[in-house]
């Protein structure tokens, strides 16, 4: 499934949040506690979950682009209980270590690009506006697209379209492509793919699932998100155990475990977040000899919420909530 590739909002500097409210209630719990937002953009959800937090709470925000952390940074000014990292949220145990940030209360995820990214044509992530062929979000590290595109092999190409674009023709436009190149902008890129594409889709433009492939490819989108979750897993606060460990919080949420919620856009990164909550939710197996009843398997280590989908009404008011899905997972052990 591909996600919305068009912007939501007509000033490139905005982004409209999707599943705002939904987002900050699904983490929310000790309003006294510390809190991370794993992907702050331009910090829709995190000043909203801000709102709701106390004078002595905590928000540790992160992002890998540039223009997300000089915004964090404006905040960080303005509110003395944010601080931020530019990090790779795959790196968050370091990034949670390095502030003084242990057993949080919540860690939120809205992961995917946002709308000044593909609003900017330099930022290279948009088929429809002519720019350098890009596509980093963190544009001080790594490999770009257009590097990528004039380096890859035919074989390489067409695996990557298949696996990240779900695209069908993905060999004929992989071979389209390496006829082609060299390849700068992502206006050539489109046409190429387009002329590639054969008979059109009337609801989607013919590159879109290429353009998603390659993004999530160059940012290892996937990658990220398997080792993020992993990794916040383990900073969350067990329940039981209160703020700072004292056995009760300010909201007397103890018995109140830490909670992991992620907002994804397409069924590649919410099937990881599902495996991971099942995985977390299935008690662990027990040595097949021992004798032990059912009633004494080990006790799962999550609780997990049933997922959510944006209201009609954001729906309308934002397509890009349309294919949002939000799954939250409760620590308890
Ligand atoms: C959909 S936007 C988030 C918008 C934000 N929740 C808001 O309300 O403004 C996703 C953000 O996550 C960042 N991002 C995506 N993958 C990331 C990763 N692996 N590590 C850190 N930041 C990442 C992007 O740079 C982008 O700014």
């Amino acid at each position: 499934m591909t996600e919305p590739t068009q912007s939501d909002s007509e000033n490139p500097a905005e982004h409209i949040s999707v599943m705002r409210e939904e987002l900050v209630d699904a983490v929310l719990g000790d309003v006294a506690g510390s809190y991370i937002d794993a992907t702050f953009g331009r910090g829709g959800h995190a000043r909203s979950l801000l709102a709701q937090l106390g004078p002595t709470a905590r928000l540790l925000v992160l992002d890998r682009d540039m223009d997300a952390i000089d915004e964090a940074k404006r905040l960080c000014a303005e509110d003395s209980r944010v601080c931020f990292a530019h990090a790779r949220f795959a790196e968050i145990r370091k990034a949670a270590r390095a502030n003084s940030f242990a057993d949080v209360d919540g860690v939120m995820f809205d992961v995917g690009v946002s709308s000044p990214q593909i609003d900017q044509a330099e930022r290279g992530f948009s088929f429809r506006l002519d720019g350098p062929l890009d596509m980093r979000m963190d544009t001080s590290s790594g490999m770009t697209a257009e590097e990528w595109i004039n380096s890859a092999t035919r074989a390489e190409m067409s695996r990557v379209f298949r696996e990240y674009g779900e695209e069908r023709n993905a060999y004929r436009i992989a071979g389209a492509i390496e006829r082609a190149r060299p390849i700068k902008t992502t206006g050539t890129l489109a046409s190429v793919v387009e002329s590639a594409q054969g008979r059109p889709d009337r609801h989607k433009h013919a590159a879109t699932r290429v353009f998603q492939a390659i993004r999530i490819f160059i940012n290892d989108e996937l990658g990220e998100l398997r080792q993020a979750i992993d990794e916040s897993w383990e900073l969350l606060r067990p329940a039981g155990l209160g703020a700072a460990g004292t056995g009760a919080t300010e909201t007397g949420a103890a018995g109140v475990g830490g909670k992991l919620a992620v907002i994804s856009f397409h069924s590649l990164e919410d099937r990881i977040v599902k495996r991971a909550f099942k995985a977390l939710v299935t008690p662990a197996p027990l040595p097949r000899r021992l004798p032990i009843r059912a009633s004494e398997e080990a006790p799962p280590k999550a609780k997990v919420m049933r997922l959510q989908k944006a209201r009609d009404t954001e729906v309308v008011a934002n397509p890009r909530a349309r294919s949002a899905v939000l799954r939250m997972a409760e620590r308890l052990l």
